[in-house]
C-alpha cells in the first residue's frame, strides 16, 4: 500500500496500519483488503442504504461512454488546473465520487500523483480496481474521508459533490479541490427531446465561505456527436433516463445520430 496515502480508522478516527491483507488501528478496528484490491472504509452507521451510489446498469454505461473519449477534454482540463496550482511535483490525490475510475486513472498519469479514488459505491469501486491496480480505491462516504488532516495535496470532485469543510480537513495547506459541475447548456439537445420545456437555470458553481477560496472558475463548452448506441449510454449514465417518458425514450431509441453540447465548469479553491 502506498505510504504516502495517510489513512485513518473511520471508526475511531485513529492511524491504519497495514497488516497482512488488513489495515488495522490500535483500538484494533480492523478491513480486509478485498481480492480486488479495494477496501471497504464504509461503517454501516454510516451507510444511508444498502447499495449507496450509482446501480451496476448505470455504471456499465459510464464506463462504456467514458472509454469513447467524448469526455476526455474534461479530464485534460481538470489535469491542467491541477498542475497549475499543485504544491509538489508529485501530490497525493483524491478523487472523490469516483464511480467506476475513469477520471482517476488518468489523473494520476496527467498529474504525476498518487491516488485514491473513493466512492460510496462499492460496485463502482469493484469496477474501478479493474482499471488500475496503482491506485488505492476505497468505499466510503465524502463526508467523513478516512484521511489524517492535513494529508492530501490536491482534492478532485468530478461531477460529484462538494464537502468543503471535510475536504478542507484532508487538504494541506495550500493544497486546492479542482470541481467540475455541469454548465446550463450542458448536453441541451438531448434534454430538448426528454423534456416539453427546457429551462436553462443559472448553474454557476455556487460559492463557498470558510477556509477554501476560490482561485480559478473556467467555463468550457465543446460539441460532441453520438452515435445511437453510446446515446444509449449517456442517456443510463444521466438522472434524465429516471424522468424520461416511454414515447420519447423510443424516439431517442431510434435516433441514429445526434450532435450535442458538453458544457461544464472547472473550479479551483485552495485552502488559506
Ligand atoms: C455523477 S457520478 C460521477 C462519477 C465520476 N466522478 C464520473 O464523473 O464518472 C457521482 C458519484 O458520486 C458517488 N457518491 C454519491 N454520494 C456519495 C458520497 N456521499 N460519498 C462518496 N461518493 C458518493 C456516486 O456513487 C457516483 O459514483
Amino acid at each position: 500500500m502506498n505510504e504516502n496515502i495517510k489513512l485513518i480508522c473511520p471508526v475511531c478516527g485513529n492511524k491504519l496500519n497495514a497488516l497482512e491483507k488488513s489495515l488495522v488501528c490500535k483500538k484494533n478496528h480492523s478491513f480486509d483488503i478485498a481480492r480486488q484490491g479495494y477496501i471497504n472504509l464504509l461503517p454501516v452507521q454510516n451507510k444511508h442504504s444498502l447499495n449507496p451510489g450509482d446501480t451496476k446498469a448505470m455504471l456499465l454505461a459510464r464506463r462504456e461512454f467514458l472509454d469513447s473519449g467524448k469526455y476526455s477534454a474534461i479530464c485534460r482540463d481538470v489535469a491542467d488546473a491541477v498542475n497549475r496550482y499543485k504544491i509538489t511535483k508529485t501530490p497525493v490525490l483524491a478523487d472523490i465520487g469516483c464511480g467506476e475510475g475513469y477520471y482517476t486513472v488518468r489523473l494520476a498519469e496527467l498529474c504525476n500523483a498518487f491516488c485514491a479514488g473513493i466512492d460510496i459505491s462499492k460496485d463502482g469501486v469493484r469496477a474501478a480496481c479493474s482499471r488500475s491496480r496503482d491506485i488505492l480505491w476505497l468505499v466510503s462516504t465524502a463526508s467523513r474521508l478516512p484521511f489524517e488532516d492535513e494529508s492530501v495535496d490536491v482534492v478532485t470532485a468530478m461531477f460529484s459533490l462538494l464537502m468543503p469543510e471535510e475536504y478542507s480537513r484532508v487538504l494541506k495547506k495550500g493544497g486546492c479541490v479542482t470541481e467540475v459541475t455541469v454548465g446550463s447548456r450542458h448536453l441541451y439537445e438531448l434534454k430538448e427531446i426528454i423534456y416539453d420545456e427546457v429551462f436553462e437555470q443559472d448553474k454557476h458553481p455556487a460559492p463557498v465561505s470558510g477556509s477554501l477560496k476560490e482561485v480559478e472558475c473556467t467555463e468550457h463548452s465543446y460539441k460532441i456527436s453520438l452515435d445511437n448506441s453510446r446515446l444509449k449510454a449517456l442517456l443510463l449514465m444521466t438522472p434524465h433516463f429516471w424522468r424520461i417518458r416511454r414515447e420519447r425514450r423510443e424516439m431517442l431509441e431510434n435516433t441514429r445520430n445526434l450532435e450535442l453540447t458538453v458544457h461544464y465548469w472547472v473550479r479551483v479553491l485552495c485552502k488559506k
